[in-house]
């Protein structure tokens, strides 16, 4: 007898995306909705927390319908809804928390919550490959670094995280301070496209001894190096800066990935959250983990940063595993990796 097909809907409303899918089976995506407010917070050069509950608040009954639309499913066809929980902005987390669980209540089916960085690791079993825990994941977004073993489809175990700044968090204040527009990541990216990345030496922190990361320091001896410029009178030139600073940070990240997979011995590594968007990295990553024998996945491009198929492929998982959440679910914003 062949299995029922599960169709879950997932709803994502962490930041500043608001987005639902439906996904089928845990790898084959129906309808990927975003309705990203990226144009909104920029006006502000970063996100502006109380418009983004404002904006969830406006757009998630529209984005969940177009969900249900685009996959050609009808809320009866729902086997559960996966909505994130944590962690995130608690007024925007709220928004997609509550209408999942209005769902939920009044269609009398099952609510999961999903852990969005959980969601961003999930994202890769939708790249195309093959892909089967046991595996590394390397987690680089905009509030979190952390390399983590992916044991099985529930268990998941945390290798090193940062200390101070995010990776992600680097790239956006570094981007500021330069005067480019939010997000900051993909505006370093292109600007260091057209410099050289060999011009200045920056500091490589590498913690070593630990699978732990310190961006701190990094972003504050670019922000000197610009100062100090600045006060000679001499002329920036932005893009080496740029391409400078993403070598470096890009190098700790491979390096570290590295010796995680020489320890562990896994032969496969993937990429998670909105840095993995960045072609130098999957780039040096891929080079990188070939040297030591593994190699790398990466979620495509739209679901590199945030999106609902993650959170849906997640939420199927757990639905598999029975997992269940009451209707006390509550946004938990410092939520972490493999916390419950
Ligand atoms: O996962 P995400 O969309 O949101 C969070 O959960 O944080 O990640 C957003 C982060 C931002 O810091 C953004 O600058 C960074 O991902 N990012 C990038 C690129 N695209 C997005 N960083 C470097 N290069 C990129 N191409
Ligand atoms: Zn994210």
């Amino acid at each position: 007898m062949t299995e029922k097909d599960v169709y879950i809907l997932g709803i994502e409303s962490s930041c500043d995306e608001t987005a639902a899918s439906v996904v089928k089976n845990g790898r084959e995506v129906l309808s990927n909705v975003i309705s990203t407010q990226i144009p909104i917070h920029r006006k502000f050069g970063g996100v502006v927390p109380e418009i983004a509950s404002r904006k969830h608040i406006e757009h998630i009954m529209p984005v969940m319908n177009k969900a249900l639309t685009d996959a050609h499913v009808t809320l009866d066809q729902v086997d559960a809804i996966a909505v994130t929980y944590g962690p995130g902005l608690v007024g925007a987390l709220l928004v997609g928390l509550s209408a999942a669980k209005a769902l939920a209540f009044a269609l009398d089916k099952p609510l999961i919550g999903v852990n969005h960085l959980e969601g961003h690791v999930f994202a890769n079993f939708l790249s195309g490959e093959n892909l089967e825990p046991p595996f590394l994941a390397l987690v680089v977004s905009g509030g979190h670094t952390s390399l983590l073993i992916v044991e099985d489809y529930n268990t998941f175990k945390l290798l090193g995280q940062t200390r101070d700044d995010a990776a992600g968090e680097a790239f956006d204040k570094i981007a500021r301070f330069m005067g480019l527009p939010y997000p900051g990541g993909p505006e370093i990216e292109k600007l260091a496209a057209t410099g050289n990345p060999d011009s200045i030496e920056f500091p490589k922190p590498m913690l070593p001894g630990t699978f732990d990361f310190s961006f701190s320091g990094l972003k504050s001896a670019v922000i000197n190096y610009i100062h100090g410029m600045e006060q000679r009178g001499e002329t920036i030139n932005k893009a080496d800066v740029a391409a400078s600073f993403q070598k470096t940070i890009v190098a700790v990240l491979v390096e570290k990935s590295k010796q995680a997979i020489k320890e562990t011995g896994l032969k496969e590594i993937v990429l998670a959250g909105g840095v993995s968007a960045n072609k130098n990295l999957q780039d040096a990553l891929a080079k990188g983990a070939a040297t030591v024998g593994a190699k790398l996945v990466h979620p495509t491009k739209i679901l590199c940063t945030d999106n609902a198929v993650m959170i849906a492929t997640r939420g199927y998982y757990m639905f598999k595993h029975g997992d269940r959440s009451a209707y006390t679910l509550n946004a938990e914003p410092a939520l972490k990796l493999g916390e419950k």
